[in-house]
């Protein structure tokens, strides 16, 4: 997912976490999957909603329900496809009635064009993924946070597209991407004024070594992308510990509306 949640039933501590998505097809595993797995791992009464694109296709999320069985459910979660979130909200309700922890993590950065040249068709799409997809799954997830007694929606956002900091002032071109990573963050910002009950924040995983990394270095058109990446990146499924041990130690007061980043720490900027 991803996006992920977690949440417990009434009489236990039983959680759940969905996420958005897997890289099922690609070399280097995606952050989504590293999040699967480690949630597992981790909350040894963890129920884990994976959300995939073609459920049918995700080898390693199969693979995870013969390791973890009765413990992990494969959804299928198009970003921005309202009714499909529903039919995912549907079942979780009637299996769990309730959802913990939300994590939006899908997302689409494949066009490197400039401003005054980028094609409107790629920004109004990297919108839809970007942008609408988290909100149209925070609409669906709503009202299954709200029976959680520790509800948490956190959206993968990221340091390099920020307004204030990051990659805006160089020349690595990419405002599809950036300029959604920003309102992205503006977005979730508000979930956490608008909803006094919730814990919600952007975060910044950082540089981690996966394909959608990799595939920014090749296809950067300035060249410049590559020289900011050292190689000592993590892996999707070490960068997944420190992610979710800030999610799960959150609260309100501490992290509610900031932009947090892996280590913990709040982004000076957004
Ligand atoms: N890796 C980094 O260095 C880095 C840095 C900053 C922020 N982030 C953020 O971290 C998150 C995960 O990044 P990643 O590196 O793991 O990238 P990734 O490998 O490309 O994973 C992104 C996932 O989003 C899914 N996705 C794309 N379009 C979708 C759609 N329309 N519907 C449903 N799912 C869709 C992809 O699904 P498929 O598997 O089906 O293609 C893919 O699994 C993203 O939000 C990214 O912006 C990553």
């Amino acid at each position: 997912m991803p996006a992920g949640f977690s949440f417990p039933t009434s009489d236990s501590d039983q959680r759940l976490y969905k996420c958005l998505s897997h890289n099922w097809y690609k070399p280097s595993p995606g952050i989504g999957l590293g999040l699967v797995i480690h949630a597992l791992e981790k909350h040894k009464d963890a129920f884990v909603y994976a959300g995939a694109r073609d459920s049918e296709k995700a080898t390693a999320l199969h693979e995870l329900k013969d390791k973890y069985p009765g413990r992990i459910v494969i959804v299928k979660c198009v970003s921005g496809d309202v009714e499909g979130h529903a039919l995912v909200a549907k079942e979780i309700k009637e299996r769990h009635g309730k959802v913990d922890t939300v994590i939006a993590n899908a997302a689409l950065w494949s066009s490197f064009g400039t401003v005054s040249g980028v094609f409107i068709d790629d920004l109004e799409e990297h919108f839809h993924v970007n942008v609408s997809g988290p909100i149209i799954l925070f609409q669906a997830m709503y009202d299954l946070l709200k029976k959680s007694a520790n509800p948490r929606f956190v959206s993968m956002s990221s340091i390099g597209r920020c307004v204030g900091i990051g990659l805006v002032s160089t020349q690595v071109p990419g405002i599809c991407y950036g300029a959604t990573k920003a309102v992205l963050n503006g977005a979730t910002r508000k979930i956490h004024f608008e909803n006094d009950w919730l814990v919600a924040f952007p975060m910044s995983p950082g540089g981690v070594s996966t394909t959608a990394l990799d595939d920014t270095c090749v296809n950067d058109p300035s060249g410049l992308f590559k020289t900011l990446v050292t190689g000592t990146e993590p892996t999707a499924a070490e960068a997944a510990i420190p992610i979710l041990k800030v999610i799960d130690e959150s609260t309100r007061e501490k992290n509610g509306g900031e932009f947090m980043h892996i280590d913990g720490t709040k982004m000076p900027s957004w």
